[in-house]
């Protein structure tokens, strides 16, 4: 199995509240509702790791997830019901962010989320893969472009500390009901591809591999999951 254990070590607002960067992390950004809490819990097998709402603005904190770390009972840290662990040889993070373009979210949060982003994307030696959520069926919206400029900044500047990849998922393609048959459900449609080609360009983050996903029928998992093993190789 890939995924042996996960729990939650804690939400960070700001960098001196994330973990000690003891080992690889991937992080999961795109606007909010999109499905990026959704698809943490798809990926790990778990139903309410992340909690998940239909309510856009859920997640509040950059979520801290650890992946197979070896459950330590010596160390009785309960966080909820779960015992913290130590590091194992394949465990890595998984961080879940708060989501991007919520108008009821105050400006003063944005703004606060938007720099911590910023530091977090540049200065976080550890953080191997970005995985930029998009919403299937309609596209990369104005946010979504936004977020693009942001990574398409920092992605090779001389101030980025990491060699992080940088991996567009489409979500929800169980609902991309206009192009995508039964049959062929991790179809997208080709103006979605193209807006999202153009957009890549235009920002200039190279032409990032896309993953089309589920995380309700979990369409995607495994090509997903080649990304997960990157952060989890070292
Ligand atoms: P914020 O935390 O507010 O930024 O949202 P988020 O990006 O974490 O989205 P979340 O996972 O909370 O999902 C938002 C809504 O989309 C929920 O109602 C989910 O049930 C729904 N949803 C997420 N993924 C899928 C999917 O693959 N298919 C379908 N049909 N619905 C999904
Ligand atoms: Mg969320």
């Amino acid at each position: 199995a890939l995924v042996r254990r996960t729990c939650f070590v804690t939400g960070a607002v700001g960098m001196d509240g994330c973990p000690e960067a003891d080992r690889g992390e991937v992080a999961f950004i795109g606007r909010s509702n999109v499905g990026k809490s959704s698809l943490v819990n798809m990926l790990t097998n778990r139903k309410s790791l992340a909690f998940i709402s239909k309510t856009p603005g859920k997640t509040q904190q950059f979520n801290y997830f650890a992946v197979n770390d070896k459950p330590d009972l010596a160390r009785q840290i309960r966080y909820g019901d779960e015992v913290l662990g130590s590091k194992d040889r394949d465990s890595f993070y998984i961080v879940d962010l708060p989501g991007f373009g919520f108008a009821k979210v105050p400006q003063k949060q944005r703004q606060e989320w938007s720099d911590f982003m910023d530091e977090y994307l540049t200065t976080r030696e550890t953080l191997r893969v970005i995985f930029h959520l998009v919403d299937a069926r309609i596209g990369p919206t104005e946010e979504d472009a936004k977020i693009m400029h942001k990574v398409g900044a920092i992605i090779g500047s001389k101030q980025q500390r990491n060699h992080a990849k940088y991996v567009i998922i489409l979500t929800k393609a169980d609902k991309n009901v206009k192009s995508a048959s039964s049959k062929n459900p991790g179809k997208v449609s080709e103006s979605v591809r193209n807006k999202l080609c153009e957009t890549m360009k235009a920002n200039k983050v190279g032409y990032a591999p896309i993953v089309v996903t589920s995380a309700e029928t979990r369409l995607g998992r495994d090509e997903v999951w080649r990304y997960l093993r990157l952060a989890a190789e070292q």
